[in-house]
């Protein structure tokens, strides 16, 4: 809903003092508008640099100025401001031209129909707003993620630094402690440690959101990148009796940001092995240019409603069960496949299991 345009106003410009005198007792009978009226193209120009106003009208010939020159003066001044151009009739193409050239919202035929001017007018108030709307909105978005991405990172240091010194601590460099303080000190290295990843997953997520990313792509085998992925998961997959099956080819050459998609591999699987029953299948398929990826598992699996929910930012944890991690991962995966223009996935079953997936086109090239 568009606030209260009865408080808008109008800027009316031609050299004709009647019609600029008509025009005012026009719209002060039938609008409540605020209406500012000249007769020199640089005067108007003047109160414009100095003013607010919602919308200017201005007439076509005038001898200082044309309309056109004028409105593309105007745009100078107040880019996002509603124009409407009063034309005469042989000025007919020339106006059209200036729709174009000069990005105006309409043109209006001399002499004017009231009713038409008047729902020109209004109309074009509103459109003013709106634009006014989405700049803010864009301008209260940009701000907000600047202030989040500060935040993160002044929150990093200190948090840095109290993790350095508990290590310290437990590890005896600062000293003898007892096994009593040596827990408590645990206890908080721990929850440091979760805060710290909680912050860099923020930054993380917010570098995506703000838009200020650039990703470092370039040609590497992706099979060594999952390979090492579930090395690092193979300990807890031994203790836990997970099978891992391996269905990937010796080798696929991609273009893509590696340390990115390192992220998005570690993620699927990191969340497959807590989540399995006991197998995990990796695969790589190809099919034309375009390669997938899925980690499959043969575990819970996840309701409809939650799999909606799932590649949303803090989806932490399903109705079945919670998460300790941040609810992030996931997220990050979709910010960083959609950045490479690629799709990510879910293929699931409940008490059956899951297969997280993505999809990347393009893999040889840019
Ligand atoms: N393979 C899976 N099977 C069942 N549920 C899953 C699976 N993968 C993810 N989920 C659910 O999706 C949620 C979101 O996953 P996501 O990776 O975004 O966050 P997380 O694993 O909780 O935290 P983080 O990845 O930051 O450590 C998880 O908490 C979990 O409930
Ligand atoms: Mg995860």
């Amino acid at each position: 809903m568009i606030e209260d345009i009865d408080t808008a106003r109008i800027l009316m410009l031609d050299d004709d003092e009647l019609a600029t005198k008509t025009f005012k007792l026009l719209l002060s009978m039938r609008t409540s508008f605020d209406v500012v009226t000249f007769n020199s193209a640089e005067a108007a120009l003047d109160f414009l640099k100095e003013n607010e106003v919602d919308l200017v009208v201005s007439d076509f010939v005038m001898p200082d100025m044309n309309g056109i020159e004028f409105l593309t003066e105007l745009k100078k001044i107040k880019p996002s401001v509603t124009s409407i151009l009063l034309t005469g009739y042989a000025d007919k193409e020339n106006a059209i031209k200036a729709i174009n050239e000069v990005g105006i919202y309409k043109y209006l035929e001399k002499p004017w129909n009231d009713d038409d001017l008047i729902m020109n007018i209004k109309n074009g108030v509103e459109r003013s707003r709106l634009v006014e709307t989405i700049k803010m909105q864009k301008e209260i978005e940009r701000l907000r993620n600047d202030f989040i991405a500060t935040l993160t990172h002044d929150l990093r240091t200190p948090l840095l630094a109290a993790i350095q010194t508990l290590e310290f601590f437990l590890d005896g460099t600062l000293g003898e402690i007892s096994d009593k303080q040596k827990k408590f000190l645990s206890t908080m290295l721990g929850s440091n440690e979760d805060m710290l990843g909680l912050v860099n997953a923020l930054l993380e997520v917010y570098k995506y959101e703000a838009g200020n990313y650039v990703l470092n792509k370039e040609h590497f085998d992706f099979v060594p990148l999952v390979n090492q992925s579930l090395q690092e998961i193979t300990a807890i997959a031994q203790k836990k009796n997970i099978n891992i099956v391996n269905n990937m080819p010796p080798s696929v050459i991609i273009y893509a940001d590696k340390r990115e998609l390192r992220r998005v591999v570690a993620n699927f699987i990191g969340n497959a092995i807590v989540h399995t029953k006991d197998t995990i299948e990796v695969k790589i398929s190809k099919e034309n240019d375009i390669i997938k990826f899925s980690v499959k598992d043969n575990g819970e699996g996840i309701s409809d409603e939650d799999a909606k929910k799932l590649f949303k930012r803090f989806s932490q944890g399903t109705s079945k069960k919670r998460s300790t991690g941040t609810g992030l991962g996931l997220y990050l995966s979709r910010q960083i496949i959609e950045a490479h223009g690629g799709e990510i996935g879910l293929d699931t079953k409940l008490n059956e299991g899951s297969e997280f997936y993505f999809k990347l086109g393009d893999i040889k090239n840019d």
